[in-house]
């Protein structure tokens, strides 16, 4: 899809639409069932469609966890999470996102880092370049997930800004070191436990099916920046997000059951809204696709 408000592909077995959202994110596909085979074309052109407006909202699915897995493991090979407490059972890639879930004292699970605009699985050497999303339970309203355009965010900064990000790297871990404190104490106990070393990472990556730059940061496992100790770390990042921020390049996705989002990692940093009445269940099942290592 190029500038088109939207359109119709004539050239698949299923006939479906892709409407974009807003100008700088987002795109919506109806008419289109992933549990039958999808041919080649159409897959491209999906694949396409998320590349270019970062996050796709693909309405009206009816998916038993199989259907969600084999669906998306047409965009490539789905990767195991970092959390393996709350995975559905029988699918061992497959994480559960609940506010119902207890940490392994019994405790509610903090899901306070989810509500800062991250990517995931910094911490790994090939990040996921698709987090997928599918709603099985909702509230009757909230639990908005966003999504922002990293790429407009970072063409919309100023040469200084932009001349200083550029070379920065980022060291990447389980948490954050300035988050010890305040952090899901499984996930520090875990980091402090591993011997594995911080995941080096640019700060401004380059895509690697558009050759756009975007800034891309998970901030919760960011320990340091290129020179700053943690703590520094942290504020850099917080300054470097309110001068990079913008409503235009926010999409706001407000959940619908048989909704599945993709977003494209690569361009984005997204977040969950926790404004819903908590009495109620969200539950959403999450696949990642592996990526490539970040340039
Ligand atoms: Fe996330």
């Amino acid at each position: 899809m190029s500038t088109l408000g939207h359109e119709t592909s004539q050239h698949s077995s299923q006939s479906f639409k892709i409407t974009k959202i807003k100008e700088h994110i987002g795109a919506e596909i109806t008419g289109i069932d992933l549990r039958k085979t999808i041919d080649l074309e159409t897959h491209q052109r999906i694949n396409d469609a998320l590349v270019e407006h970062v996050v796709l909202v693909i309405r009206d699915q009816d998916f038993e966890p199989a259907d969600f897995q084999k669906a998306i493991s047409r965009f490539g090979e789905i990767m195991p999470d970092n959390n393996s407490l709350h995975l559905v059972d029988g699918f061992p890639l497959m994480l559960i996102l609940s506010n119902r879930l207890k940490d392994s004292k019994g405790g509610p699970a903090k899901v306070e880092k989810n509500s800062n605009w991250h990517t995931d699985h910094t911490n790994h050497e090939c990040p996921p370049k698709y987090t997928t999303l599918y709603a099985v339970e909702l509230p009757d309203k909230g639990g908005i997930t966003n999504v922002v355009n990293m790429r407009a965010a970072y063409d919309a900064l100023s040469l200084e800004w932009k001349k200083r990000i550029d070379p920065l790297q980022t060291a990447n871990t389980l948490i954050s070191r300035a988050n010890w404190e305040t952090g899901n104490p499984d996930i520090v106990k875990e980091q402090k436990e591993t011997t594995r070393r911080a995941v080096m990472h640019p700060l401004v990556r380059t895509h690697p099916e558009n050759g756009k730059k975007a800034i891309w940061f998970h901030k919760g496992k960011t320990d340091t920046v290129t020179d700053m100790d943690p703590y520094e770390t942290q504020d850099f990042l917080s300054e470097l997000l309110a001068n990079s921020l913008q409503d235009d390049f926010i999409y706001a996705h407000e959940w619908k059951l048989g909704d599945l989002l993709m977003i494209d990692n690569r361009s984005a940093l997204h977040r969950a809204g926790t404004d819903y009445d908590h009495s109620q269940h969200r539950m959403l099942y999450r696949l990642m696709v592996k990526g490539d290592r970040p340039v």
